[in-house]
């Protein structure tokens, strides 16, 4: 007998449409005046949900926004939200792709978090790697000056990859000096991945960038280098 999956949530539901995304605008989406300001951040992958919960928890001026591929990860978090006090996390099931191409204007967004992206270990599928130079630079552009992206990992291969990744990107300059990212991150909550792999004494990397100049000054750098 095939199982039922309840679409329905009772109380607020927090879920937000593509299309919806497109017509309205976050501003609107997250019930806020149109000239308000508006401080966005987006954790993409958010699976259990307990990290978005918490970032949105700690600071009630944010507006978090979770993008997560999996139908059933988006409904239980949307069906726990619903039953919290929460008004500032709406949730978008989507690939993160689309969502960062499609959702967010240039220069729009605080802080971006990837943590711990599914690692695709075998060689012939690391293609299907999240972080990639083509998301990353469409991150970089979607994020204010002097805004942060957040990535986590376990696999070393991956982290290798994603520093080269960072490194190359003209907009961003990664926090952490000299590997590039931290051992730890005391200040957050750790993701349910993240105590996972804590248990099981894995190590992880936690790279930190920031977006350190305006679109229109990497421009002019390149026409400067091109020139000389
Ligand atoms: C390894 S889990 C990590 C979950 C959570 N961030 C954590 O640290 O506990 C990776 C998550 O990313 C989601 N995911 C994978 N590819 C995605 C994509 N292209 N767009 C959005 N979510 C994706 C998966 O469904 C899964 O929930």
């Amino acid at each position: 007998m095939s199982r039922t999956i309840q679409r329905e949530i009772a109380g607020n539901d927090w879920r937000v449409w593509p299309e919806e995304v497109r017509r309205a605008g976050w501003s609107k989406l997250f019930g806020l005046p149109p000239d308000a300001p508006m401080r966005l951040h987006v954790d993409i992958g958010f699976g259990d949900g307990a990290f978005l919960t918490e970032l949105a928890r700690r600071d009630p001026g944010r507006s978090v926004v979770g993008i997560e591929l999996s139908f059933k990860r988006v409904l239980k978090v949307a069906q726990r939200l619903s039953r919290s006090d929460l008004h500032n996390v709406r949730l978008l099931g989507v690939d993160a792709a689309w969502a960062v191409r499609e959702a967010f204007r240039d220069e729009s967004v605080e802080s971006f978090w990837i943590n711990f992206p599914d690692p695709w270990p075998k060689r012939c599928h690391q293609r299907r790697r999240l972080v990639e130079p083509g998301l990353v630079r469409e991150i970089s552009r979607r994020l204010v000056t002097g805004g942060s992206l957040h990535i986590a990992t376990d696999a070393p291969d991956y982290a290798e990859a994603i520093r080269s990744t960072l490194d190359a990107d003209p907009l961003l300059e990664i926090v952490q000096a000299p590997t590039g990212h931290l051992g730890e991150r005391r200040e957050l909550p750790p993701t349910r991945f993240q105590r996972e792999w804590a248990a099981q004494g894995r190590p992880c990397v936690f790279f930190h960038c920031r977006r350190a100049k305006t679109i229109a000054a990497s421009r002019m750098g390149h026409a400067q280098r091109v020139a000389s």
